[in-house]
């Protein structure tokens, strides 16, 4: 039996340690060799964006990413743009259509600016495609070398929900700064303010929830981490289940939601709508200073939900949450939520969208032991975000 107590080539570059990762995304040990696919850790997120020229700024600039890489006309890419982006071990590659027939573009049109590919980092992508295909996965690009001077990379392709695809990545034998076909790209940033990739939320149909949970459970040999059904996370109008899926070591965390029966139209509703079918509704970002973090956003121009003021003096929150690290008038003054279970305490805030589309958005968590996603916190978000949908005509 192997303990995995390896870290991805990201988690290096952000010199990152095991001790602090486990804190900041709450990780537990794992027997990899009774693993049937094995996951080291996310490789990137890549998105299509409608400006991705304009969209690497607003992250390297807003978000605090560094821009490490750069594919687009100048490197022979005729199609598109693709920027990639790092903070502490989270790595983006925002792309856009540069030829008016690239397929991107008309990706973009149905779906708006959104996650495609939600990349995993796997020791052996032969061993995880070869097991995929046995359990009827539909495999969308198959094993594969590619090359440059910096070395060889082993890449292939799973469809899950919507558009989305995991893309499996074995960079072993590569030194490049992301995949063959980029350059190495820098430009000036300002202060980072995330470290970690928590979780990464998928939105499934009515009625297709559990058919996802169980394609990750055998497909990917996921385990379950956490369920919450129903009423937990219904409000008067509207209401939404929720069943969370994690690799081994729960590196890789993936939250799916479908829309459940509700007086009024449910936020997943809306995003099924406006996305144009299933796809990623928010990633959290793992960060060790929420309030820093808060400060620097809203310096930055970044919108966050209001949570209202009542949620800070219900009794029964104040008891409920006990003791955590700042009093908790300076979570009040910046809308952060806090939720505690057997294993401790977390911190977390949600962005509003961050396109135009009423679809993804970001979180941003700080854990302290908890190894949950703010059930508690969910009624209290979830009456914030209605009256947000409510202002925009759509509850
Ligand atoms: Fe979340």
């Amino acid at each position: 039996m192997s303990i995995d107590q390896t870290l991805t080539g990201q988690e290096r570059l952000a010199e990152l340690d095991l001790d602090q990762l486990r804190r900041l995304v709450g990780l537990v040990e794992h027997d990899t060799d009774r693993d049937p696919f094995p996951v080291s850790g996310w490789d990137a997120v890549v998105w299509v964006v409608g400006n991705a020229t304009q969209a690497a700024a607003h992250f390297r600039l807003v978000w605090g990413m560094e821009l490490v890489a750069y594919s687009g006309p100048e490197t022979g890419n005729r199609d598109h743009h693709a920027y990639v982006l790092r903070s502490g071990a989270v790595r983006f590659v925002l792309q856009g259509g540069v030829d008016p027939d690239s397929p991107l573009l008309d990706h973009h049109r149905r779906h708006g600016d959104g996650v495609v590919d939600v990349a995993l980092e796997v020791p052996d992508v032969d061993r995880c495609v070869a097991h995929a295909r046995a359990q009827g996965a539909t495999v969308v690009r198959e094993p594969h070398d590619v090359s440059d001077e910096h070395g060889t990379v082993r890449l292939a392709a799973i469809a899950t929900y919507g558009r989305t695809r995991h893309t499996l990545v074995d960079r072993s034998r590569y030194t490049g700064p992301y995949l063959p076909g980029f350059v190495a790209r820098s430009a000036p940033g300002v202060p980072p303010v995330f470290q970690a990739l928590d979780h990464v939320v998928g939105n499934v149909e009515l009625g297709q929830m559990d058919r996802w949970v169980d394609f990750y459970h055998r497909v990917m040999g996921f385990t379950d981490m956490a369920e919450f059904v129903g009423a937990d996370i219904a409000t008067d109008y509207s209401a939404l289940m929720s069943k969370v899926v994690a690799s081994g070591d729960h590196r890789v965390k993936f939250p799916l939601n479908e829309p459940a029966a509700g007086r009024k139209r449910s936020q997943i509703d809306e995003y099924l709508q406006f996305h144009g079918g299933p796809g990623v509704q928010h990633l959290a970002l793992a960060t060790t200073d929420i309030l820093g973090a808060v400060d620097t956003l809203r310096a930055r121009g970044v919108e966050f939900l209001p949570t209202p003021d009542s949620y800070y003096s219900d009794p029964e929150l104040r008891a409920r949450i006990g003791e955590v690290r700042v009093p908790v008038e300076e979570l009040r003054s910046r809308g952060i939520l806090v939720d505690r279970d057997e294993d401790g305490y977390l911190l977390q805030i949600f962005t509003r969208p961050l396109g135009d589309r009423p679809t993804v958005f970001f979180e941003l968590i700080e854990r302290h032991g908890s190894l949950g996603f703010g059930i508690g916190n969910f009624r209290a978000l979830f009456e914030a975000i209605e009256r947000e949908q409510e202002r925009r005509g759509n509850f």
